[in-house]
């Protein structure tokens, strides 16, 4: 064993540049929100985070758009609501469709493999979206008890519309979860006005909250089906039977809540309400507007079509003979910007431009079409 204290010159006091966070997320933070993440930390029962937790699940119903009481944020990551999701509502042997038009689709596919479903997916190519039509042919082959569908594909910038598909579902007995991971506060989308059974987001992106913290929302049939389950949820610790004992009247303990993520999310959900979502809604499709404008100025192609293009992430085409990689170097390294490039089947052919929440603001798109249009 060797108990000698480390060499202190090789651990600096932690260090990081404020960047300009225009990549598929995290977005950037308002000082608001990493002001409320100092907050003292009380106990996780504390009378004063108990008020707290109802405050952020009312905000939480109003950016979902929904009355669900069962609506609550999972302590990690956009992936963790994700799992959540699967794992609550899929059992064993149940029949599984999962639409999978990019990245993020397959991984809900994989997940529900490993909870025992019996996948099956339709897919579109990658910047395309799914019509109603084709879950209804899906399903009259093969019924479901669950589908699964990605509104904000971030590896593809498609915005899927989701009525038809949710109308499909539900008439071939299917309950729906929909991932907003990249849409929610940006785009719009009402959970009840839809009759989405479960959605889920992430913190980091339009809410523009540090990553940490998953909202999801259980509507009455996803209820009513993980009440009716045989056998108990195989993932413990996202199991929503025992969560909602917590976040209920019970408030019996589950897991010691991470109090300075749900402060950051709290103050994060008050600057949606304070803006309003139409405004905010308004706001992220006016830049991307002015974004996809100025792109086509400098002679790039944008990948997806212009009906289905997400407002909060946009593909941009690499043209022949750049090196993607070297222009986000550049990009980071003389103007402080971040964005990514692609994903899986993009990987080297797009770069992936996000706009989200704070980060969504005039003069960051106006910076990026100008060092873009130097660069290029
Ligand atoms: C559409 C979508 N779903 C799920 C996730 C996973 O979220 P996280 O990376 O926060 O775990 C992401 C993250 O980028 C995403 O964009």
């Amino acid at each position: 064993m060797n108990a000698s204290a480390p060499d202190m010159s090789r651990f600096p006091e932690l260090s990081a540049p404020e960047r300009i966070l225009l990549g598929p997320g995290p977005s950037m933070v308002d000082p608001r929100v990493m002001r409320a993440m100092v907050t003292p930390v009380v106990g996780h029962l504390d009378p004063t985070f108990v008020r707290l937790m109802d405050r952020i699940q009312d905000l939480l119903r109003y950016v979902f758009q929904t009355a669900n009481p069962l609506t609550i944020p999972i302590s990690g990551t956009g992936t963790a609501a994700m799992e959540a999701a699967v794992a609550n509502a899929v059992e064993p042997g149940d029949a599984v469709l999962v639409c999978v038009n990019g990245y993020f689709g397959a991984r809900i596919a994989e997940m529900a493999r490993r909870y025992g479903g019996e996948v099956q997916t339709i897919s579109r190519p990658w910047g395309e979206v799914f019509t109603g039509e084709e879950v209804r042919a899906a399903l009259e082959q093969r019924p479901a008890k669950v589908v699964a569908i990605v509104h904000g594909e971030t590896s593809t910038g498609a915005e899927q519309p989701l009525a038809d598909i949710v109308r499909a579902a539900h008439d071939g007995g299917a309950i729906v979860i929909v991932d907003t991971v990249a849409s929610l506060g940006g785009v719009p989308l009402s959970v009840d006005a839809l009759d989405i059974d479960i959605c889920y987001t992430g913190s980091q992106k339009c809410l523009s909250c540090p990553p940490g913290s998953a909202p999801i929302t259980f509507g009455p049939r996803a209820v009513a089906k993980i009440d009716g389950r045989k056998t108990p949820v195989a993932n413990w610790y996202l199991d929503v039977t025992l969560l909602r004992q917590y976040w209920g009247e019970a408030r019996i303990y589950h897991h010691t809540a991470p109090i300075s993520s749900f402060y950051a999310l709290y103050e994060a959900l008050r600057l949606v309400a304070e803006e309003g979502l139409e405004a905010r809604w308004g706001r992220h499709r006016a830049l991307a507007e002015m974004l996809w404008a100025g792109l086509e100025r400098l002679g790039l192609a944008l990948h997806v079509a212009a009906p289905h293009r997400l407002p909060s992430l946009t593909t941009v085409r690499v043209p022949e003979g750049v090196d993607e990689a070297a222009v986000r170097k550049v990009l980071l390294s003389e103007y402080n910007i971040e964005i990514a490039g692609g994903l899986g089947e993009l990987k080297g052919r797009a770069w992936r431009i996000g706009l989200m929440g704070y980060s969504a603001r005039r003069e960051n798109v106006e910076l990026l079409l100008a060092a873009l249009g130097k660069l290029l």
